[in-house]
């Protein structure tokens, strides 16, 4: 699983962490599921772009990289991101497996010296056609275009149209979800121009191995980190341990590169081809995508201090369909927070934890096997299952939480606060216990943190993380005899 490697030109801000926060709950559900997941991550530090802040921060392109990387490994460590690997361009094994693939698609004739002339945007690191231009203006940052005319190389796009139509009908659920897929099939039906892989014009990035006159055009670099992270490039290891990749976790803004250029480089060079790729929409703030070069920017970590962790992780995950445009709002990040976490979930494990006390003496008492809610119990996990599958975190919180208030209104129908301790109390607390576990369970991969709490103050034993699905998701598992523990508050409301 991968997350785009993001550009080292500014700091993390809720756009970067929308699509690492998405890659790491999906590894988290993944590894709920046994699969063996491996997680990466990483930073983009070759390129005119990062020459460009370098020279405006009056560092050299490495001292300035060197400063900004460990930001990113530092924000995805508050963020509590399990990423496995965290690759840097400048890195020898990345430069390595740049290099072989280079060589493999030049090799392949698939590379070739010509002319370049054109528009480029130093923002996106890409070219347009006039046609593409929106008033003149790149198309995604509205900002003007540099023209640019030198001698490169470049690959021979134009041949894969076939082969690329061919492989994504063969496999058709490739691209998540479908219809950000079109926009890729679009692209490629439209006609595929070759693109200069080289730079003579800049110095920072990595040489072309038979013309070191040419450095790697930055894309070019950059989805090789994919292989890098793999061993490619490096004799002692086998790649293919560990590729083809089963996910690349990318924003729309992306797509091009990675569904048409790099299943394109991967053919050329005899590599097989990613399972699959997710597309996410981006995250606006005030209609706009948050960027660095907007002025737009929230940095995820001030956020935290807010909402805490897991309101923040949730918030990221429940708010915007994934593939869709979300709009974060202030307001909309505590109205979240306060109706799914203070008053579903949180209301939910603090009344539980009180009633037993009250009615059971503070230990759990054992579910009803023929509980109406072993059903509920049994769509939320299928739900669940279904959505998380599809890439739609957002859906799967939403098949999660119908249990969470399912199980709210089965308390308030039995009211068993009310009702003399005994046979018929239990019953009903030992159902919202089993709930509560296997909602546990369901939620780790979004809040981990709060998921083992909840884990623990039902008193069940070890990490949640260590569950395996399906088998314990199925109803009546809570053993009961355990202590429940009351705890502060998880989730205090927020005054609005
Ligand atoms: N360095 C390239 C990616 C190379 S991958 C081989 C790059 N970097 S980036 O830092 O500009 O953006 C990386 C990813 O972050 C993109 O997929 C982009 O969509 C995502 N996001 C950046 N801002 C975003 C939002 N405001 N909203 C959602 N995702 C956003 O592109």
């Amino acid at each position: 699983m991968t997350t785009p490697i993001y550009y080292v030109n500014a700091e993390p801000h809720l756009g970067h962490a929308y699509t690492t926060i998405i890659g790491d709950a999906f590894t988290r559900w993944h590894r709920l599921l046994g699969d063996d997941v491996k997680f990466r991550t990483g930073t983009d530090e070759h390129g005119l772009k990062i020459q460009q802040a370098a020279d405006a921060a009056g560092m050299s392109p490495q001292e300035f990289t060197d400063s900004i990387a460990p930001k990113f490994s530092h924000a995805w460590d508050r963020l509590n991101i399990a990423y496995d690997d965290f690759i840097r361009t400048t890195e020898p094994r990345h430069v390595a497996a740049v290099q072989e693939l280079l060589q493999r698609c030049y090799d392949a004739g698939d590379i070739e010296l010509d002319v370049f002339e054109g528009k480029y945007c130093v923002a996106c690191e890409e070219y347009y056609s006039d046609d593409e231009l929106v008033d003149g203006l790149c198309p995604i940052h509205r900002r003007p275009v540099e023209y640019f005319e030198e001698e490169n190389y470049f690959f021979r796009l134009s041949r894969f149209q076939d082969r690329l139509l061919d492989w994504y009908a063969k496999h058709p659920t490739a691209m998540k979800p479908e219809h950000r897929g079109n926009e890729a099939l679009g692209l490629i039906r439209g006609g595929l121009r070759d693109f200069s892989i080289s730079r003579t014009s800049i110095d920072w990035g990595v040489p072309l191995p038979w013309d070191p006159t040419h450095v790697a055009y930055v894309w070019f670099d950059a989805l090789t980190n994919y292989l890098a992270a793999t061993g490619f490039g490096d004799p002692d290891r086998d790649y293919t341990e560990w590729w083809p990749a089963d996910y690349h976790l990318i924003g729309k803004d992306i797509l091009r590169q990675h569904c048409v250029y790099w299943p394109a480089m991967l053919m050329s060079a005899g590599v097989d081809l990613p399972k699959g790729w997710a597309i996410g929409g981006w995250l606006l703030s005030g209609g706009e995508k948050m960027s660095k070069t907007s002025g737009n920017t929230v940095k995820p970590l001030d956020l935290i201090e807010d909402v805490g962790l897991d309101g923040f992780r949730y918030y990221v995950l429940a708010d915007t369909p994934y593939g869709a445009d979300g709009d974060f709002t202030y307001e909309g990040l505590v109205g979240r927070y306060n109706a799914d976490l203070a008053n579903n979930l949180g209301n939910l494990v603090a009344r539980v934890a009180t009633v037993v006390d009250r009615k059971c003496g503070g230990v759990g008492p054992a579910p009803d096997p023929a509980s109406t809610l072993a059903a509920a119990a049994a769509t939320a996990v299928a739900d669940t299952t279904t959505h998380w599958d599809n890439v739609q975190p957002s859906r799967a919180l939403e098949a999660t939480w119908q249990l969470i208030r399912a199980t709210n209104a089965h308390l308030e129908q039995n009211e068993p606060w009310k009702a003399e301790p005994g046979p018929a109390v239990d019953a009903v607390l030992g159902d919202a216990l089993e709930a509560l576990r296997i909602i546990a369970i369901l939620a780790s991969p979004a809040i981990p943190d709060t998921a083992q709490q909840v884990w623990e103050r039902i008193g069940m034993p070890g990490a949640v993380a260590d569950q395996r699905l399906p088998a314990a998701t199925t109803w009546g598992q809570y053993a009961s005899g355990a202590p429940v523990v009351k705890g502060a508050s998880l989730f205090p409301r927020i005054a609005s």
